[in-house]
């Protein structure tokens, strides 16, 4: 799949000196673009921004919405699969559709699911 062998690529580009955890990202459009993204780290940690919220930023930043995004990949080499940090699960419930596939993956494992399953009973502009 294009959109994983596009974010093990950026992952290659994750800053992650203290953690030496490294991420990519890949978002796939519909119209056949890719946007990635890789963890960007940073002394003060919580200034850290994780690559799947690299990469969706990246997406928008082109202009591009959430009906207009096909899936999204988010992958790593751990032994675990890599699943995204509460942060990025709110930030990904308001820049995706619940059912837009998010393809998590370490080479040896992948699995397929979605923002519906990763966060029911999101909070979002509807609660507003
Ligand atoms: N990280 C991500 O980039 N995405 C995730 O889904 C989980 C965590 C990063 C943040 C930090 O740079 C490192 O992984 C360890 O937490």
């Amino acid at each position: 799949m294009k959109v994983l062998d596009k974010a093990f690529e950026a992952m290659q580009n994750a800053y992650a000196p203290y953690s030496k955890y490294k991420v990519g990202s890949c978002v796939e459009t519909k119209d056949g673009k890719f946007f990635i993204g890789a963890n960007v780290e940073n002394a003060s940690y919580g200034l850290t921004n994780c690559a799947e919220r690299n990469a969706i930023f990246a997406a928008y930043s082109n202009g591009y919405r959430k009906n207009q995004i096909k899936c999204i990949a988010i992958v790593s080499r751990g032994e675990k699969l890599v699943t995204p940090c509460g942060a990025c699960r709110q930030v990904l419930s308001e820049l995706l559709e619940r059912d837009t596939e998010i393809i998590l993956s370490n080479g040896k494992d992948t699995i397929i699911t979605n923002i519906e399953d990763l966060m029911p009973l999101a909070f979002g502009a509807d609660n507003l």
